[in-house]
């Protein structure tokens, strides 16, 4: 099992980089065998799961390439890899040594799926699609601090849809790095939903939320996507999957990615 080599580069992270990763997992769906074989028992028993084919292919596919992408950053096998889960369910590396200090979190939407790799730091993600729906307001007094709720009333009825969308995902990656899911109240944090993503305040303290960074992803018009690190000053770096392909046996895996320009810096690939 191999990344492949020629992006080896990609698979240098400096403890003061993000690397993020987006992958539409139609381009790894032929592979779902062999993807498959790389999960261990309690992955598989949760693909077996599924009863819709199509989610099942989903699971298998974001587990098979997370572990794909974790072995090119520890030089391990796919398969070796274990995972432990927090109180809430939030996956982390285990094992091997030496896996430690790598810090991840993925979030799926459909076909698309992100990731998100650090060190040493809690890091969470999410993507959606953008999509306007009925209730959204109701959605949104039920999910969103009252300043949250007021600023999002105060955009035009045009931009409200995409509005909703930062400020979801901008909150559910960080309720993601903190690891604790549903269970942490989300009136007890602001977000921004302008254009400039940033943690505002956190259980009514700014120095506490100025020890976060919030990160928008540079994703396709309709998706929205927010990376959340416990840490300031980090440089998020992305990565678009290209191809993944094998010759036959589970070992031949081949995955290349490409460097995308950096949100917000009009920084192009290099
Ligand atoms: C799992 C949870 C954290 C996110 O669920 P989701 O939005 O349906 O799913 P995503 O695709 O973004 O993320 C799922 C992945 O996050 C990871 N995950 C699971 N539990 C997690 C947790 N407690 N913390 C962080 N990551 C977690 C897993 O890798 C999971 O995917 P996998 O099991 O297929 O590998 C969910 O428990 C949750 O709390 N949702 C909150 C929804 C909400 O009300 N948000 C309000 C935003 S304003």
């Amino acid at each position: 099992m191999q990344a492949d080599l020629a992006n080896a580069r990609l698979y240098a992270l400096s403890p003061d980089e993000i690397h993020v990763y987006q992958a539409d997992l139609r381009v790894i769906e032929s592979l779902e065998k062999a993807l498959y074989e790389l999960l261990s028992g309690d992955e598989r028993d949760r693909a077996s799961e599924f009863v819709d084919a199509l989610h099942r292919l989903r699971f298998v596919a974001a587990r098979g390439l997370l572990r794909m992408l974790l072995s090119a950053y520890t030089g391990q096998r796919p398969g070796d890899l274990q995972f432990r889960y927090g109180a809430q369910g939030k996956p982390q590396l285990c094992a091997p040594a030496g896996a430690g200090s790598l810090e991840f979190n993925l979030s799926h939407s459909d076909d698309v799926v992100v990731y998100a790799i650090t060190r040493n730091r809690a890091v969470g993600g999410d993507v959606e699609h953008v999509k306007d729906f009925s209730g959204m307001e109701d959605v949104a007094e039920m999910s969103f601090s009252p300043q949250e709720v007021r600023a999002w009333r105060s955009f035009p009825a045009g931009e409200r849809t995409k509005a909703f969308y930062r400020c979801w995902t901008r909150k559910e990656a960080f309720i993601k790095a903190v690891g604790s899911g549903v269970s942490y109240p989300l009136d007890r944090f602001d977000v921004t939903l302008g254009d400039q993503a940033e943690l505002l305040s956190l259980e009514d303290d700014r120095t506490k939320a100025a020890e976060w960074t919030l990160y928008d992803c540079d994703l396709s018009a309709d998706l929205a996507g927010a990376v959340a690190v416990h840490s300031r000053g980090l440089k998020l770096l992305q990565f678009a999957l290209d191809a993944a392909t094998h010759s036959g046996s589970p070992d031949e895996i081949q995955i290349t990615a490409s460097r995308l320009g950096l949100p917000g810096t009009g920084i192009a690939e290099d």
